[in-house]
């Protein structure tokens, strides 16, 4: 190992991906993934058309420690060989949480290693770094658009990694969603025309094809100087057009042209919060990260932007624990990891202020 690297496990299970994953930050700051092990829950809580808390807590209790055996396994590294642990203790459903925080804690202490708590947030943030030497072109101030499941957030990232504080996302925030996260919009419209859980791939794939202009769904708050998106009209009018539809048994041969025109509603609405706020603070690169981040039509999109935009790899668009090791790593460099008090009392939280 070259001097100045690092090697972090990390671990996730804030909501139905039981995670581990060994990541090395090099000499020169690139981070790459080792090994992940990612046990998905999707197939589970399929059948309840979204995530049931109780059961994502009970299954990871189950994987975790396979996960981590395997990470720790396919990485070719052993304990000995670990500079830290790093485990999302925020946000998330608590008790899916509780179960890597304790599964942390336990080996950080039988191991004797430092022991970093991650936002979760920060972690899709690390993402765009991940096998990617070209994240060190990105230019500051950065306009990052976190689009998942859960957020739909817009920050203005102000520096590279190393000049992260503990508080960046809280004071770099400048929009957020009042109401459904875009990846939340994805699911229910895509649960409306009877696809499974989570819906935002199918809507992607289905809607190859289909017309985006078919259909005319609303783009909520075109006030120019609010930052802010709103999703939760678009699942109402396309209850609405789904019905009529029906009514002249037209649904199935109107998909293509629904999902289209959903996908194009959704991503106009991203799109023109996204230019008034990098305008508004004069940033110099874009970065997408999240799960929708993985939609095709928002990156075709953006590959027409006048900005450089930046994305994660496809494989660390969705939840996963290389981009809370790829966190860990930042904090690890700052020197932001646990005393040991903190260790032993860390919690988890499901809704930090940020
Ligand atoms: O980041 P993520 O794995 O979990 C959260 O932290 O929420 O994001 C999951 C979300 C789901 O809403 C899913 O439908 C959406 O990302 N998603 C997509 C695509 N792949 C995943 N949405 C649109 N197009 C995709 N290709
Ligand atoms: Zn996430």
């Amino acid at each position: 190992m070259s001097e100045g690297a690092r090697l972090i496990l990390g671990i996730e299970t804030s909501c139905d991906e039981c995670s581990a994953s060994v990541v090395e930050r090099n000499g020169n700051g690139e981070l790459r993934a080792l090994s992940v092990s990612t046990f998905s829950q999707i197939a589970i809580h399929q059948p309840y058309g979204g995530v049931v808390p109780e059961i994502a807590s009970r299954n990871h209790l189950e994987t975790v420690n396979a996960m981590v055996d395997d990470a720790l396994r396919d990485s070719g590294k052993n304990w000995a060989e670990l500079d830290a642990l790093a485990v999302t203790n925020r946000p998330g459903l608590v008790g899916a949480l509780l179960v890597g925080v304790s599964a942390a804690k336990a080996l950080a202490y039988v191991h004797e290693k430092p022991l970093i708590a991650v936002h979760h947030l920060e972690g899709h943030l690390a993402s765009l770094f991940l096998d990617q030497p070209e994240a060190s072109q990105i230019e500051y101030p950065l306009l990052l658009a976190l689009v998942s499941g859960g957020h739909t957030n817009l920050y203005v990232i102000p520096g590279p990694p190393d000049t992260w504080g503990p508080d960046l996302l809280a004071q770099a925030q400048v929009g957020r969603s009042r109401d459904d996260a875009a990846g939340e919009a994805f699911d229910k419209t895509a649960k409306l025309m009877g696809f499974p859980y989570p819906g935002g791939i199918w809507i992607d794939r289905r809607s190859q094809g289909g017309d985006p202009k078919r259909y005319a769904f609303p783009r909520a708050l075109p006030e120019k100087k609010v930052l802010d998106f709103s999703f939760s009209g678009l699942k109402t009018a396309v209850a609405l057009e789904i019905q009529k539809l029906q009514k002249k048994d037209m649904l199935d041969a109107e998909i293509p042209h629904l999902c289209a025109s959903i996908q194009e509603a959704i991503i106009d609405a991203l799109m023109g919060k996204i230019e008034l706020a990098a305008a508004k603070h004069r940033c110099r690169s874009l970065a997408f990260v999240g799960g929708v981040a993985a939609n095709s039509r928002l990156r075709a999109r953006l590959a027409e932007n006048r900005r450089p935009c930046f994305f994660p790899k496809s494989q660390y668009c969705t939840d996963n624990a290389a981009m809370i090791a790829a966190a860990g790593a930042f904090q690890f460099q700052q020197g932001r990891i646990l005393s040991r008090q903190q260790m032993l009392t860390l919690n988890a939280v499901a809704n930090p202020s940020i």
